[in-house]
């Protein structure tokens, strides 16, 4: 009989799958695959677009100014980064930060679904457009459906503009401050 494999065997081998993928061009032009890190018990997993610059060099996900942001956001509510877990939609940087193309996405999404399995969150928090297309519906838009709860396959999706939005626009700084206060509610409630 096959023992049962524990959550972190189970991602690590993901991780090294990440780290050896070449199933879209991006890995061509990356420095370093940004698989996603945090908490295997997390009770939310954030997920962003793709790896920016600082993520590219470094290989760990919103290390850049966008990354410091979501830092205090969590701190506004009380979390570390370590209670939670990030992630993104690409592992690889799209060149000069582009909008991952359709290909890539698809040829990427099953890394992101095998990995919110393996961590059964209550709440996926998606960040901007991309993950919110990706996971929630192609239709919506994150100006229309922010703060919003969906349900899906069994998960419940919060979505919630990016972090690097409300560095171009100041007035997102309010929008997501209230948005990751919603949130707090939706983990304290108990049939999430
Ligand atoms: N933006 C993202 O979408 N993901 C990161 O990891 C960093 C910035
Ligand atoms: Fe593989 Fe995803 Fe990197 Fe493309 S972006 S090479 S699918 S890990």
């Amino acid at each position: 009989m096959e023992t049962l494999k524990s959550k972190v065997e189970l991602m690590n081998e993901i991780t090294e799958s990440i780290k050896n993928c070449t199933k879209c061009p991006l890995f061509r032009t990356r420095t370093i695959p940004v698989p996603g890190e945090g908490s295997l018990n997390a009770d939310v997993v954030f997920v962003g677009e793709g790896p920016g610059k600082q993520e590219d060099l470094t290989g760990h996900p919103f290390v850049g100014a966008a990354g410091k942001f979501l830092d205090e956001l969590l701190a506004h509510i009380e979390l570390q980064r370590e209670d939670v877990f990030i992630g993104n939609v690409v592992k690889c940087r799209p060149p000069g930060n582009r909008v991952p193309l359709p290909s890539e996405v698809e040829a990427c999404k099953p890394y992101l679904i095998a990995q919110i399995a393996i961590i059964q969150p209550k709440v996926i928090c998606t960040l901007g457009n991309t993950p919110l297309k990706t996971l929630v519906a192609p239709e919506l838009s994150i100006g229309r459906v922010h703060g919003r709860v969906f349900k899906k396959g069994g998960f419940t999706f919060f979505p919630m503009y990016h972090p690097a939005a409300a560095l171009y626009h100041n007035s997102l700084r309010d929008t997501l401050m209230e948005d990751f206060d919603k949130l707090k509610d939706l983990l304290n409630e108990k049939n999430v």
